[in-house]
């Protein structure tokens, strides 16, 4: 069986084909057009400019997705339906249903964060290693989340940022620091050439909420004192390439603490056995790395899983394994069944939910 997944939430236009074949996941193809040197000028994302990009690139994301695929294979769509920007949620949501029209076969609709959670999973063999319950941290430009986990399909949210997401929190520093667009990355690499013997401003971040008894988390205090900071320096500090080192390895660090104190806080909490990252900041090395580490010294025995970095940031291959466990009662192992199920029935009415909730 084939699934082709469609992602529009945000500045990438991504279209993935998956197939299903002897209960695995067998990844066809995956394009990602991304807008980011678009938005680049802008330091951030504009989403009527996001969305006519969209509608230009979807025909031509296809026709590449497609290109070594017969079409007519196609047996089911996933598409994300929020959250995310809802004009450029419609132009995915419009795409699959002409799609859906053209090819007779019905739509999914899939929640963006369960998808980057469920970017997990791509290995079909993932859910036999016995995770749950697990708690998994969503960091994106968009979403900060804590989530526990008791199953595919079964999520309850304990914690979120109560502002900025920690995505948005890198992407608004690296504008300060004027490291560009997007700025986890362009923050990252500004801190892998510091060398550390050459430390010697440290400027010091606050952790913010770190010891606080929830699970929430807040960064726009983060990039304020950044700005607090950069403007008490004189014009040469400010501009000189070891203020900028140190101050992108300050904030990245900052995150890093807070995003791990909390999440193994909640891990050991609720006594989980797992602990799942997704989305955009998790394909930070740093951050990968000093989770493994703490984990390692906490001797808590928890597995720990994070996708390969480019399924980390938005695809569609993830927003296809979403549609297809969430089908699975229905279609597994190859055909498709005499009805359709519940969620296909109506799938002409599906609507964007920009600010849709796991
Ligand atoms: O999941 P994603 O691609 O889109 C949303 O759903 O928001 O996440 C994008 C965010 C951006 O804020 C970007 O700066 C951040 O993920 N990001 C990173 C890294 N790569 C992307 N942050 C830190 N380190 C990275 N290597
Ligand atoms: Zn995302």
């Amino acid at each position: 069986m084939y699934i082709l997944g469609i992602d529009t939430s945000c500045d990438d236009t991504s279209i993935a084909i998956l197939e299903i074949k002897n209960l695995k996941l067998e990844i066809l193809s995956n394009v990602v057009s991304s807008q980011v040197k678009l938005h680049a000028k802008y330091g951030g994302v504009y989403p009527f400019l996001a969305k006519r990009e969209h509608q230009k690139n979807l025909p031509v994301v296809l026709k590449k997705t497609t290109k070594n695929i017969d079409i007519s294979k196609i047996d089911l769509i996933g598409v994300t339906i929020g959250p995310g920007l809802e004009p450029c949620l419609w132009q995915g949501i419009n795409f699959a249903k002409d799609l859906a029209e053209k090819l007779n076969k019905p739509i999914v609709p899939v929640n963006h964060i369960e998808a980057h959670i469920l970017a997990n999973f791509l290995d079909y063999q993932t859910r036999q290693r016995n995770l749950f319950p697990a708690i998994c941290l969503v960091v994106s430009g968009g979403h900060t989340q804590l989530i526990l986990m008791r199953d595919i399909g079964k999520y309850r949210l304990i914690g979120e940022t109560r502002d900025d997401a920690a995505g948005e929190c890198f992407d608004k520093v690296a504008r300060i620091l004027g490291l560009g667009y997007p700025g986890g990355p362009a923050i990252a690499v500004t801190v892998a050439n510091l060398k550390p013997k050459t430390y010697n401003l440290k400027p010091k971040l606050p952790r913010p909420m770190i010891y606080q008894k929830n699970y929430d988390f807040s960064f726009s205090g983060l990039k304020t004192a950044v700005l607090y900071d950069f403007r008490s320096r004189s014009q040469k500090i400010k501009k000189s390439k070891i203020y900028i080192q140190e101050m992108a390895a300050e904030v990245q660090q900052a995150i890093i603490d807070v995003l791990i104190y909390k999440t193994i806080k909640a891990a050991k909490d609720f006594r989980v056995k797992s602990i799942i990252l997704g989305g955009g900041v998790a394909a930070n090395d740093e951050l990968r790395r000093q989770f493994a580490l703490n984990l390692k010294s906490e001797i808590l025995n928890l597995k720990f899983l994070v996708p390969p970095k480019i399924f980390c940031t938005d695809n569609a291959a993830m927003v296809a394994a979403t549609a297809c466990f969430h089908q699975e009662d229905y279609y597994l192992p190859t055909t498709l069944p005499p009805s359709a199920g519940p969620y296909l029935k109506n799938w002409q009415k599906i609507k964007a939910n920009a600010s849709l909730r796991i």
